[in-house]
Formats: C-alpha cells, sequence, structure tokens
C-alpha cells in the first residue's frame, strides 16, 4: 500500500513548517535566524522578549509531532499501518523540522517536535520526558542542557516504563534514539558553550 509512505511524506513536510520563523514573521518580531544562537526554535524566540511567540512556537513545533504520530496511533489500523510507521512517521516529522524543504534544508535543534512525537507515542512518556526537561531547565537554567538530558532519557524512559515494558516496539525504541542521537547532533555548538561555561541561561536576554 501506498500510505505509509503518503503518511511519511506528509508528516516531513507539515515538519518542514519552522514556526519559530512563520510566528515570527505573524507577530512582527526580527527573524528567529538572524540574532541570539540564530537557531529557528522557541528557545531563540524568547530571546526576542516576547514570550507569548516563544509558547507558540513551542506548541506548533511540538503539533508537528504529535498529531501525524497519534493519527497513525488512532485510524492506522484501518489502513495496516502500524508500529513502524508510527515510529516512521515521527522521525519523518522530527527530520522535517531539522531539514526542512521550505527553508532551503536550514532548520532547528529538533526539541519541540521530538516533545510532540514522544507525547504521540504516549501520554505517560510524554509526561515524563517533558518533567526531565522542566526539572533541569530549573536547576541549571540552560535550555539546551535541559534538552540534551531529556533527549537522552526519553529512549531509556520507553524501554524502562512499567506500563511499556512489555510493549516496547523495536521501531519506537530504534526511532527515539535516532532523534535523540541527531538532536544531540544539533545541539554540538551548545555543548561546546556548555563546557566553556559560555551557554546563555534562560532569562537572558542575550545570547552567548
Ligand atoms: O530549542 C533548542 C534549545 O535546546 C537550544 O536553543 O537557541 O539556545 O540554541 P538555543
Amino acid at each position: 500500500s501506498l500510505y505509509p509512505a503518503l503518511a511519511v511524506l506528509a508528516a516531513y513536510l507539515l515538519g518542514s513548517l519552522a514556526f519559530a520563523v512563520l510566528v515570527s514573521k505573524a507577530m512582527g518580531l526580527a527573524d528567529p535566524r538572524t540574532f541570539g544562537s540564530k537557531n529557528p526554535g522557541a528557545t531563540n524566540v524568547l530571546r526576542s522578549g516576547s514570550k507569548p511567540a516563544a509558547v507558540v512556537t513551542l506548541l506548533l513545533d511540538a503539533m508537528k509531532g504529535f498529531v501525524p504520530v497519534l493519527l497513525v496511533k488512532l485510524f492506522g489500523d484501518r489502513h495496516g499501518l502500524h508500529e513502524g510507521t508510527m515510529a516512521m512517521v515521527g522521525l519523518a516529522a522530527f527530520l522535517g523540522h531539522l531539514y526542512p524543504v521550505f527553508f532551503r534544508f536550514q532548520g532547528g535543534k529538533g526539541v519541540a517536535t521530538f516533545l510532540g512525537v514522544v507525547f504521540g507515542i504516549d501520554w505517560m512518556l510524554g509526561v515524563a520526558t517533558g518533567l526531565t526537561w522542566l526539572i533541569i531547565a530549573f536547576f541549571f537554567r540552560y535550555s539546551s542542557l535541559a534538552s540534551l538530558v531529556s533527549a537522552v532519557f526519553a529512549p531509556v524512559y520507553y524501554l524502562m516504563g512499567d506500563r511499556l515494558a512489555w510493549y516496547a516496539e523495536r521501531p519506537v525504541a530504534v526511532a527515539l534514539f535516532a532523534m535523540a542521537l541527531l538532536l544531540a547532533w544539533r545541539h554540538r555548538e551548545n555543548i561546546q558553550r556548555l563546557l566553556e561555561g559560555k551557554e546563555s541561561r534562560l532569562g537572558a536576554k542575550k545570547a552567548g
């Protein structure tokens, strides 16, 4: 059937909508690719000084991952789509965000979209991963560090979770690991800045 390929393509195209750029433009703010970390993501939109714009960016970028995964989960069976397709669709949305066809393949770091995918896979996995982000961000005040730690833990939670352990699906686990690796790769400059003590903290307007 063509359905899996079409679902993956649709998820990639949706993932390619760089909402940091689109929301900033719609709200009359500067293009996030021109200041701060230059990253088109919610964290950098926050550096423009607009919390609402950052929250809308976060939610829309997360929806790009959440909606395709949830649709496959809810309606996939009817069309012969299963966990393998769910994993591929999540990965496709994530890759769309990192390498967007509409923005010369210059995308973001994938944190919000990853969280959306994770919530789509299982809401408890989403809560665990989201709480990990919040706890690290609260104590250390680095968005990037919180993102890196939660990305490492998401696949671990997936494989360890009580509710999930006995139906953990290999394609989903592989997709989570692949996304965590790509997310870390996209944060390589953040990692360098963290090690040098030069990373900009949450709440600081000017990026390091
Ligand atoms: O949203 C990605 C976050 O983990 C880091 O963003 O702008 O500080 O590089 P940024």
